[in-house]
C-alpha cells in the first residue's frame, strides 16, 4: 500500500525504514531539502542499541521530498493513508498552510502526536478527511538525517478518538476502516506490535498523564528520565503534578486506567538513561510541546472548575526556558 509519512524525525524514519523493508511503498515528506538529498543519496538506516542487525534501505526504494510539495502530489496521486509524525509545534505552526488546500479531500490521516489539541485543529483544516489517532510506546532516537536508532520496542495502538468523530458518526461507519486495517497489517508485517482499538481515548489520556509528569520535570531539572527518581523530594513533586492531573480528569469525567502512577514510575525506571522529548527540545533551544501537554490539562481544569495551579506554573516555567530574547 502507498503510505505518505509527513515528518522525518525519529519516529517517521523508524516507521519508514521498517515499512519499506517489508515491501510498503513509502513517500517521506521532510522539512529540509538537505534531508531529502541525503536520504536520496545515502538511503535510510534503522539500527539497534543492542547490536541487532541494522536495516538499510537504498534511496531508490522510496521517495523523500520537501513537505511543501505534499499537497500538489496528494492532489495528483493520492496515497492510501498519511501518517503525521511531526511534533505539535510543527503541526500547529507549519502544516496549516500546507494542508488547507486539501480541505475538500477525503484523506485518511493517522496522527502520532503527544498531547492534545491537534485533532481539533486538523478537523477545522480538513473537514472532509478521516482522522485517526495512534499512540505509541516505541522508542526511537535520530542519529543523523538518515539514520535512526530503535531504542526500545513498544506498541502502536490506532483508533478513532471521540474528538475526531463527527456528531452522527460511529466507529462502525468509518468509510476508511479497511485502509486503516491494511495499514495495521503493513505495520505487523514490518515487525511492529500494532493493533486497532475502540478504547483509544483511554490510551491517549494515560499517555498524556505520563508525558505531563515526566516531560516538564526532566526538562526543568535537566535530567534523564531515571533522574526523576533520584530523591524522595523529586518523587513527591511528580506525585503532586500527577494528583492535580487526575483530579482534573475526574472533574471532566475522563476515565483513565488505574495504576497510572505506578506506570509512570516504571517508565522512569525502564527508560532511565533516555532524554525525554521535552528535555531534548530545551537542550536544542526548540519550542517545546508544553502547551499541548500540560497546557491541555490547564484548559480542561479551567473549563470544568478544577484547580490546576501546578500545571499552570510548570507551563510558564518551561515556556520561559525556550523564549528567545528580542
Ligand atoms: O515524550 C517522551 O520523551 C516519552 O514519551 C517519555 C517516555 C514520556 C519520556 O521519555
Amino acid at each position: 500500500m502507498k503510505i505518505d509519512i509527513i515528518g522525518a524525525g525519529a519516529l517517521g524514519l523508524l516507521l519508514a525504514g521498517k515499512l519499506i523493508s517489508a515491501g510498503s511503498e513509502v513517500r517521506l515528506w521532510c522539512r529540509s531539502e538537505q534531508q531529502c538529498r541525503e536520504l536520496a543519496s545515502s538511503g535510510l538506516t534503522v539500527s539497534y542499541e543492542d547490536g541487532g542487525e541494522a536495516i538499510s534501505v537504498k534511496g531508490d526504494r522510496f521517495s523523500a521530498e520537501p513537505v511543501s510539495k505534499y499537497t500538489q502530489r496528494q492532489l495528483a496521486d493520492p496515497g492510501e493513508v498519511t501518517l503525521l509524525t511531526v511534533k505539535q509545534t510543527v503541526l500547529h505552526h507549519e502544516l496549516p498552510e500546507i494542508l488547507r488546500p486539501l480541505q475538500d479531500r477525503n484523506l485518511t490521516m493517522i496522527c502520532f502526536q503527544n498531547g492534545c489539541g491537534h485533532i481539533e485543529l486538523l478537523q477545522e483544516l480538513l473537514p472532509e478527511s478521516s482522522l485517526w489517532v495512534a499512540v505509541t510506546t516505541e522508542a526511537a532516537k535520530r542519529k543523523t538525517l538518515t539514520e535512526v536508532i530503535h531504542a526500545g520496542k513498544g506498541e502502536i495502538c490506532i483508533g478513532k478518538s471521540s474528538h475526531s468523530l463527527h456528531h452522527n458518526e460511529s466507529n462502525a461507519q468509518d468509510w476508511d476502516r479497511g485502509s486503516v486495517i491494511s495499514f495495521a497489517e503493513a505495520l505487523a508485517a514490518a515487525g511492529f506490535n500494532a493493533s486497532l482499538s475502540k478504547e483509544v481515548d483511554t490510551i491517549i489520556y494515560r499517555k498524556l498523564l505520563i508525558n505531563a509528569v515526566i516531560n516538564p520535570l526532566t526538562a526543568i531539572w535537566r535530567v534523564p528520565n531515571g533522574g526523576l527518581l533520584a530523591s524522595p523530594e523529586r518523587v513527591q513533586i511528580m506525585k503532586e503534578l500527577y494528583t492535580e492531573a487526575v483530579q482534573t480528569y475526574d472533574a471532566c469525567g475522563i476515565t483513565y486506567e488505574k495504576h497510572v502512577w505506578e506506570a509512570i514510575l516504571e517508565v522512569c525506571r525502564a527508560t532511565s538513561g533516555n532524554i525525554s522529548s521535552m528535555l531534548a527540545d530545551v537542550l536544542a533551544s526548540r519550542e517545546t510541546e508544553i502547551r499541548w501537554i500540560n497546557g491541555s490539562i490547564v484548559n480542561m481544569g479551567l473549563q470544568h472548575g478544577a484547580q490546576v495551579p501546578l500545571h499552570r506554573w510548570i507551563c510558564g516555567l518551561v515556556e520561559g526556558m525556550t523564549v528567545r530574547e528580542r
